[in-house]
């Protein structure tokens, strides 16, 4: 039944920030699946005896990728795969399922936050079994592979029935179709005061989960109207669709329209939270006001004694370095080790697994612990649910009070999307080039105290990578550059931009910043260079 198929490479399967992510369109061609799926097993080597665990968020696509790499495993010699009832797993979920089950890595098949369906994007996740995305070292191995590959092995089979718990063997393989919910339910009830925060609901406390369509629909109404008694219809969008139902699963002010607009109305609840596709994004919002992610982090940090699984201390917490410097402030106070790292949450393994850290999170609406190796949504909003049910206090006050303690770093980060990939390029070399004259100037009243590219040296594995631009100025503001690393076409400039007040508490984002993002545009000359005078995304 083992087929062995002629194939020729395609260019393009190199991963990026966070696995291999492309148009539906052009995953969709025959081969494309096989051939990466390949070149990963190739590099593997020996997978006699392995495990894997694979799942996927339901976008378009999942169905029949999800069959491929089911019979190309069991054509591999793979031993066993772990596989999310109906092929759902979320990111987060799909993490623990490796740990727990002492698996060599997994699969989850998801474009994350990107919009999904035809026209959409498609995407697979690979990680070891760190339970955490493999490193760079390892993905270029396997691009290398995807450029020479000349064949692939596929079991000749019809299609495997996934609706069905339970063990089956297929091609010498065994497959377990597993709940991809209960093992994460379990996690989460072991981290947090379950009991607490059901006592919040019995007291008329109302919050509204966006799910976005995406694959946290099942996990949250289980989590938050089953066991912990929110009332019926506090989750919304709980089904998650191949296309998102039109819905771009994105959780931010931009993108979950529909959550902002709700909780910024009359009829708002008291808490509001979204998730994205695949799970691992969180956004955490209070009747009329929205907590930015760098704010979230720096405030799960500071209130890690409330938290059953916390409470006897934590290890330190790391960044990414386009994140708000917010969370270093906490660090210092509470005396913990700090870390800024790349962009990409792969960047956090070898710091949890070194018992370095104990949270995470970036910017882009990340935040997570060492309880697995991804970002997790629902942890996050379960961490906000689980303070305000030992404090007693809304999201906005437990912000405000934040931010009279340790100041408040204003934040927005600016999204040029589209750029033609020459363009953008030289835009960052260009700019590279001209850092180093820029220290001790004077713009716009600010002055500049250093500038260069953020160079990351991993205290564990010794690897050093580069990851954006940072200009800082003497106040403490920062402007931060980089390319994205995970659009499926063109080139998306990201501008972070960050200016810190220990007084002046209550004032408009994005007023704070109009200099910062004046000098920010001048010195890239991303207007001139790309016609842009306005970002496409501002969150
Ligand atoms: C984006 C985010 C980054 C996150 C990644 C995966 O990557 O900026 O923080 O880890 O998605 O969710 P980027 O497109 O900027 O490379
Ligand atoms: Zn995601």
């Amino acid at each position: 039944m083992i087929q062995t198929i002629a194939t020729t490479p395609f260019t393009d399967q190199k991963m990026g920030t966070a696995g291999l992510r492309r148009k539906s369109k052009v995953v969709i061609q025959p081969n494309y699946v096989e051939n990466f799926m390949q070149s990963i097993f190739n590099v593997i080597g020996d997978l006699h005896g392995k495990t894997f665990v694979v799942g996927g968020d339901g976008r378009f696509y999942n169905d029949k990728a999800i069959q491929k790499i089911i019979k190309m495993a069991a054509a591999n010699g793979v031993a066993k795969l772990i596989i999310g009832q109906n092929g759902f797993m979320s990111t987060p979920a799909g993490s623990n399922v490796i740990l727990k089950n002492k698996a060599d890595g997994g699969f989850i098949l998801s474009a994350s936050h990107n919009p999904g369906g035809e026209n959409g994007d498609f995407g697979i996740k690979y990680s070891n079994a760190s339970g955490g995305q493999i490193p760079s070292s390892i993905s270029d191995k396997i691009y290398q592979e995807t450029l020479n590959i000349k064949e692939y092995k596929i079991c000749n089979i019809d299609d495997i029935n996934l609706s069905e718990l339970g063990t089956q063997e297929i091609c010498g393989m065994q497959i377990e179709i597993i709940d991809p919910v209960k093992d994460y339910v379990e996690m989460m009830q072991k981290i947090f005061d379950f009991s607490a925060i059901k006592k919040l609901f019995q007291n008329g406390f109302t919050m509204r989960f966006d799910a976005m369509n995406a694959v946290t629909g099942p996990y949250a109404i289980k989590i938050f109207e089953g066991i912990l008694g929110a009332p019926k219809g506090s989750v919304v969008n709980y089904h998650p669709l191949p296309d998102f139902g039109g819905l771009h699963p994105d959780p931010n002010m931009v993108y979950a329209k529909e959550l902002v607009d709700f909780m910024f109305s009359e009829q708002a609840a008291d808490f509001g939270a979204a998730n994205d596709g695949d799970g691992d994004r969180n956004m955490i919002l209070g009747k009329g006001f929205f907590v930015t992610p760098s704010d979230s982090l720096a405030i799960i940090t500071d209130n890690f004694k409330l938290i059953p699984a916390y409470k006897n201390g934590i290890y330190g917490v790391a960044k990414s370095a386009a994140t708000s410097t917010a969370v270093e402030r906490v660090a210092q106070a509470h005396n913990i080790g700090y870390y800024e790292v790349p962009t990409g949450w792969k960047y956090f393994v070898n710091l949890m697994d070194s018992n370095r850290i104990t949270f995470c999170g970036e910017e882009s609406f990340g935040t997570g612990s060492s309880h697995i190796r991804e970002k997790d949504g629902i942890w996050a909003v379960l961490f906000w649910l689980n303070i305000i049910a030992a404090t007693g206090k809304s999201v906005e006050d437990i912000t405000r009070e934040h931010w009279q303690k340790y100041g408040r770093s204003y934040y927005v980060r600016f999204d040029f999307e589209g750029v033609d990939t020459a363009i953008a390029d030289k835009l960052m070399l260009d700019l590279e080039n001209k850092l180093s004259q820029l220290p001790g100037k004077t713009m716009e009243g600010f002055i500049i105290a250093d500038a260069g590219a953020f160079v990351y040296n991993d205290p564990v594995d010794h690897s050093s990578t580069k990851n954006g631009l940072i200009i800082r100025f003497t106040d403490g503001s920062r402007i931060v550059y980089r390319l994205s690393g995970t659009g499926s076409s063109g080139a998306t400039i990201r501008v972070y931009l960050e200016r810190y007040s220990k007084t002046n508490l209550s004032a408009d984002p994005l007023k704070m910043l109009t200099e910062i993002f004046k000098i920010a545009m001048a010195i890239s000359e991303i207007p001139e260079r790309t016609g842009k005078h306005k970002a496409d995304v501002v969150t």
